[in-house]
């Protein structure tokens, strides 16, 4: 070894000391999931995240069969055989009978899959009264095809549901062919329910972009001293682009034109499909499908499927970790544990006690070995849904 290298070898080696004794200096160093304690300067991570840094979720062990896996279901009509695919829901407590857990989930029409997602994904409804980690049975199409990129979110202000998608309405589909994103726009829309079972209003678009991540409870920023509820909505898109409209139904203006990372494809700070919610302090967050292994292994999509970025404001700046908050290996209550070749689209169910705790993250998966088919996973974070499935009788 030359001397040089010797010497900044040893330089390297007394700065990560440093590092090791001195993790954080600012909450931005414990990715706002944690405050950095004055004294040994070191991460306190709130309940669902760990790591030094707490900027990994604290995934807990999935039961095989729960979620909403409808693979198997294979029906003589379907064009193909990928049985009811998914990718992906949101869970919903119902409001009047809280032992029923709701899932709108996006699923494939027609046994075709996810290489046909557009034009046969439709968004659809259903329920499990075994807990919030299911299994969920089918009950209802909550809207034709083409809608994709499902989220509902209860509206105080207005004391109803709001279903955001993306997609056109078009006739149901007559085969499994998938039709290019340039036929038809992705236009962002918003409908209205008073009940989860519906009916849905009409699709109202708000902006022009892809992928849609709304927060409708601004809880910290809300009217200070004031009983009043905040009507405003949070949207967030693709590239983190972030709106900020006073109503559901108001006009929409972009907060956040751009992050201050390389949004390129094929850089490594390459994402999509924002999940964003504001945590019990007032800051900003969003997981999203990093694309890390596309860029670095030429193409293969695991493990290291999950980004995780923070900002105090919504305005930001935002902080975006070069690590995953989570991957595609997933361990299951039988022992087993599985690699996934595709896992994305996460959304994440909160404690309602104000904690905002992280209680199940729900993601589309694909396993190793298949091309078109998936599912929705459920799987529980840290150790807080256990107390909350036994309150509930589960
Ligand atoms: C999902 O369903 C398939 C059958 O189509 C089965 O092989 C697989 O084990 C199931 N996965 C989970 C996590 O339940
Ligand atoms: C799919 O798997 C579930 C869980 O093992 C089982 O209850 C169901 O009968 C299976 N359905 C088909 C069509 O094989
Ligand atoms: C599959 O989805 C269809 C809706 O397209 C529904 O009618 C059927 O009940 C579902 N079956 C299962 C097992 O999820
Ligand atoms: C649900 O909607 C999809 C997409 O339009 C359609 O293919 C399927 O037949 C519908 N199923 C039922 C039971 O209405
Ligand atoms: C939907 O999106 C497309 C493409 O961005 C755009 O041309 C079209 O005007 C949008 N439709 C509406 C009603 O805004
Ligand atoms: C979407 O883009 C089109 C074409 O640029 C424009 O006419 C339309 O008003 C936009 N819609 C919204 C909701 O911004
Ligand atoms: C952003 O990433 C792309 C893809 O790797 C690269 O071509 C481009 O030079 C990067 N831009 C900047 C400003 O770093
Ligand atoms: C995936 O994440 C889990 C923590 O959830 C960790 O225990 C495991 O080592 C990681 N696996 C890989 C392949 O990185």
């Amino acid at each position: 070894m030359q001397l040089t290298t010797l010497l900044l070898s040893l330089t390297a080696l007394s700065s990560l000391a440093l590092v090791q004794a001195q993790t954080c200096t600012t909450d931005e160093d414990c990715s706002l999931n944690g405050i950095c304690a004055p004294q040994t300067h070191s991460c306190l991570c709130d309940a669902g995240w760990f790591g030094s840094d707490c900027g990994h979720l604290d995934l807990a062990p999935a039961t095989r069969w729960t979620g909403y896996n409808h693979t198997n279901y294979t029906d003589p009509t379907y064009y193909n055989t990928r049985g009811n695919s998914s990718w992906g829901g949101q869970i919903i407590q119902d409001r009047g009978d809280p032992a029923l857990f709701h899932l709108l989930v996006d699923q494939f029409g027609h046994g075709c899959g996810l290489s046909a997602w557009r034009p046969t994904s439709f968004v659809a409804r259903a329920e499990s009264r075994t807990g919030p980690q299911g299994p969920y049975t089918w009950v209802q199409n909550v809207t034709g095809s083409f809608r994709h990129n499902a989220y509902v979110h209860w509206y105080p202000a207005e004391e109803k549901y709001l279903l955001w998608t993306i997609g056109v309405d078009v006739a149901d589909p007559s085969s499994c062919k998938s039709v290019s994103k340039t036929s038809w726009p992705n236009n962002i829309s918003v409908a209205a329910a008073s009940s989860i079972q519906g009916p849905w209003s009409k699709f109202h678009i708000t902006v022009n972009g892809t992928n849609p991540a709304p927060f409708p409870v601004l809880s910290a920023s809300s009217h200070q001293g004031s009983d009043a509820i905040d009507s405003r909505i949070a949207l967030a898109a693709e590239d983190l682009k972030i709106y900020v409209a006073d109503r559901w139904d108001a006009a929409y203006k972009l907060v956040h034109t751009t992050p201050p990372w390389n949004t390129s494809d094929y850089s490594p700070t390459w994402t999509e499909d924002p999940f964003v919610w504001q945590d019990k302090r007032g800051h900003w967050h969003a997981l999203a499908h990093w694309m890390i292994d596309i860029v670095e292994k030429k193409g293969t999509k695991y493990p290291r499927v999950g980004a995780h970025m923070f900002a105090r404001t919504l305005q930001g700046r935002w902080n975006f970790k070069l690590h995953e908050a989570f991957n595609s290996t997933v361990a299951f209550t039988d022992g087993s544990v599985q690699t996934f070749n595709r896992r994305e689209r996460p959304k994440v169910f909160f404690s309602e006690d104000g904690e905002m705790t992280p209680l199940y993250l729900v993601t589309g998966v694909q396993p190793l070995g298949t091309t078109a088919l998936s599912y929705t996973l459920i799987q529980p974070i840290g150790s807080a849904w256990k107390e909350y499935e036994k309150r509930l009788g589960f």
